[in-house]
C-alpha cells in the first residue's frame, strides 16, 4: 500500500472513489464525444445560427514565412489587452514590441462604448510611447510601412485580434454573436466590432484605421505556419478554448452561392468549439460542473469550454473542495474549515491547480537541482500544504497531509479530464479533414489519408497548454488512443508564440495588399462582397496548404 493510500480510509476512501468515477471519462465515451463533435462540425458548416458556429474567416490560405512588414495589432483576449508592433522579417522570424493593459471587471461588464474607448486610449498611449525619443529606432513613427501609409493616407493601419465569437462578413467586419469568458459589456452583441473600434478612434481623433479582424485561434494558425512553414490547425487552451482550421470552401455549404463560395479553394474556419455540445448530450456532467454553469454569466452556453479552460478549472476545483469541507456526517477536508478566499466565487485560480501539481511532480519552482536525492511522498505533500496555506489563506494546522493528498487528487482529476476532452477536439478536426480515422472499431490503416506520411502542423497557445504540468502529454495520449499511433506521431504540436500579434500582422498585410490593389485599380469604394473578392485575390501570395 502506498503512503498516500494509507492516508485515507472509510468515508474518505469512498468519496475519493466517487470523485474518480465522476471525473474519469472512459475511452468509449471519448469516442462517442468525438463522433458527436464530427456531426456538430458538419451541422455548423451547413447552417448559420448553430452554437458551434463554424465561422468562415475570409482568410484564404496560410503564410510560408517569407512575408515581411511592420504592423500594429490590438489584442483583446480573456485576461489582458495588448497593443503590439510586429515586424515580420521574411525568414520565418519576427520581432515584437508590446504593452499590456489590464481590463477591469467594470470594463468587461459596463457599457460597450466605454470598453472600446479604453481600447482606443490604449493604442493612443502605445503610439505616444513609441514616438518618444528615448525609444528604440524601431519605433512606429518613421518605420517604413507606416511612413509609406502616412504619405497618402492619414492613418495607421491596425489589425484587431478579438477572441470572442464574431460572425465575419469580410476580413474587416463582423458582428459579435455572444460574449464569453466573463465579458458581458452591454449593447455589443449584434454589433460590428470593427465599427465599434473605428468609432472609438474617430471620436478621439486617433488616426488609426482598423483594417482586419482576426480570432486568436486564426492568429495561432497563421503565426505557427509563418514560423514553422506549415500548419493546419490553430488551437487555444487558455482562459477560453477554441480552434481554427483550414477547410475546403466547397464543404462550407452555408456560403450558398455567394462570391466566396464561387471562388472555391480553401478558407480558415473558426470553429468556436468552446460551444460544442451545449445540449450536453455527450459530455458527462458532474454536479460540480452544473454549479459552475448555473452561476456563470452564460448558463447553458460554452459547455465544452466550461469543462476545459483556465477560466473554469479553478472554479470546478473550488466546488469540489467546498463539498468535501461540508461533507456529512463528518467533514473530509480541513477539519470543516474554509476561508474567505475559498468561499468567494472564482476565488481559486487555475494557476493554483497548476502549482499543486508542480509541487507533487517536482516541476517548475519545485524542480530539483540535477543530482539531488528524490523527494519522498511526505515531503511532496508538505509542499502542497505550504501552497494551500499560502494561496487559500487556510491556517496551516488545519491542513493535514491527507487533506493535501485529497486536493492534489482532485486537481489531477479535473485537469486530466480537460486534457482528454481537448484531444477529442483535435481528433475531430483531423478526422473531419481526412487526415485521420477513428480507431473505435479497432486498428485502422493510414492508407489513403490526406497528407499520408507527412507532418501535420498544429499551433497551440494558452496558459493551460503552455504551463499546466503534463497537459500536453495527456492530450497526446488520448489523441493516440482516438486516432492511432501512426497519425498521432506525425502531429507536430508546437507553441504559436505571440500568435495573436503575429497572426494579426499577417492579416493586416493581407488587408494592406488588398487596399493597394484597390488603389491600383482605382477602386477606392468597395462593399463587403467586393472586399471579400479582393481578399481572395490578394491572399494568393499565401502558399496553399495543399501544394
Ligand atoms: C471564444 C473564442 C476564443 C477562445 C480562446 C472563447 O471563449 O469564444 O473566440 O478563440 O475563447 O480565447
Amino acid at each position: 500500500m502506498s503512503y498516500t493510500t494509507a492516508l485515507h480510509g472509510g468515508a474518505t476512501d469512498d468519496i475519493l472513489k466517487s470523485l474518480h468515477k465522476q471525473f474519469t471519462i472512459d475511452d468509449q465515451t471519448l469516442f462517442k464525444i468525438t463522433t458527436t463533435f464530427l456531426s456538430e462540425i458538419s451541422e455548423g458548416l451547413s447552417n448559420y445560427g448553430r452554437a458551434m458556429a463554424m465561422i468562415p474567416t475570409f482568410v484564404k490560405g496560410v503564410p510560408d514565412g517569407s512575408e515581411t512588414g511592420t504592423f500594429l495589432a490590438l489584442d483583446l483576449g480573456g485576461t489582458n489587452l495588448r497593443v503590439c508592433e510586429v515586424t515580420l522579417q521574411g525568414d520565418q522570424t519576427f520581432s515584437l514590441r508590446q504593452q499590456k493593459y489590464k481590463v477591469s471587471e467594470t470594463l468587461k461588464t459596463g457599457e460597450v462604448t466605454t470598453l472600446f474607448d479604453y481600447l482606443a486610449d490604449s493604442v493612443d498611449a502605445f503610439l505616444t510611447e513609441s514616438s518618444t525619443p528615448s525609444k528604440e529606432p524601431s519605433s512606429l513613427i518613421g518605420s517604413d510601412p507606416y511612413a509609406a501609409v502616412n504619405q497618402d493616407t492619414p492613418y495607421l493601419p491596425l489589425a484587431l485580434t478579438f477572441s470572442f465569437p464574431v460572425e465575419q462578413s469580410a476580413l474587416d467586419s463582423g458582428v459579435l454573436l455572444t460574449w464569453t469568458k466573463g465579458f458581458s459589456a452591454k449593447n455589443a452583441v449584434g454589433k460590428d466590432v470593427v465599427k465599434l473600434l473605428q468609432d472609438a478612434f474617430d471620436r478621439k481623433h486617433i488616426h488609426v484605421k482598423c483594417v482586419a479582424l482576426v480570432n486568436d485561434t486564426v492568429g495561432a494558425l497563421l503565426s505557427r505556419a509563418y514560423t514553422s512553414g506549415g500548419c493546419i490547425l490553430g488551437a487555444i487552451f487558455g482562459t477560453g478554448t477554441n480552434g481554427a482550421y483550414v477547410e475546403e470552401v466547397s464543404k462550407i455549404t452555408k456560403l450558398g452561392d455567394s462570391a466566396a463560395a464561387a471562388a472555391g479553394g480553401e478558407m480558415i474556419v473558426n470553429t468556436e468549439w468552446g460551444a460544442f455540445n451545449n445540449s450536453r448530450s455527450a459530455l458527462p456532467t458532474t454536479p460540480y460542473d452544473n454549479k459552475v454553469d448555473r452561476e456563470s454569466i452564460n448558463p447553458r452556453f460554452q459547455a465544452f469550454e466550461k469543462f476545459i479552460s483556465g477560466m473554469y478549472l479553478g472554479e470546478i476545483a473550488r466546488n469540489v473542495i467546498l463539498s468535501l469541507i461540508d461533507a456529512a456526517p463528518k467533514p473530509i477536508l480541513f477539519g470543516g474549515r474554509s476561508s474567505d478566499q475559498l468561499n468567494k466565487q472564482w476565488g481559486l485560480d487555475t494557476a493554483l491547480l497548476s502549482e499543486i501539481e508542480e509541487a507533487w511532480e517536482g516541476l517548475g519552482q519545485f524542480s530539483l537541482a540535477p543530482g539531488s536525492v528524490e523527494v519522498t511522498e511526505v515531503e511532496k505533500l508538505r509542499r502542497i500544504q505550504g501552497v494551500l496555506a499560502k494561496r487559500l489563506e487556510l491556517s496551516p494546522p488545519d491542513i493535514s497531509l491527507a487533506d493535501a493528498d485529497i486536493v492534489r487528487q482532485a486537481c489531477t482529476l479535473i485537469a486530466s479530464r480537460a486534457a482528454r476532452l481537448s484531444a477529442t477536439a483535435v481528433a475531430a478536426i483531423l478526422v473531419h479533414t481526412g487526415r485521420a480515422r477513428l480507431w473505435d472499431q479497432g486498428e485502422q490503416s493510414s492508407a489513403g489519408l490526406k497528407d499520408e506520411g507527412k507532418r501535420i502542423g498544429v499551433g497551440v497557445d494558452g496558459s493551460l497548454v503552455e504551463f499546466y504540468p503534463n497537459f500536453q502529454t495527456k492530450l497526446r495520449a488520448s489523441l493516440r488512443m482516438l486516432i492511432g499511433p501512426e497519425v498521432e506521431s506525425r502531429v507536430d504540436i508546437g507553441m504559436a508564440k505571440d500568435g495573436s500579434g503575429v497572426g494579426a500582422a499577417l492579416c493586416a498585410l493581407v488587408a494592406q495588399r488588398q487596399s493597394q490593389a484597390a488603389r491600383t485599380h482605382g477602386a477606392y469604394a468597395y462593399d463587403h462582397e467586393e472586399t471579400t473578392i479582393q481578399v481572395r485575390t490578394e491572399v494568393s501570395y499565401l502558399s496553399s496548404l495543399s501544394s
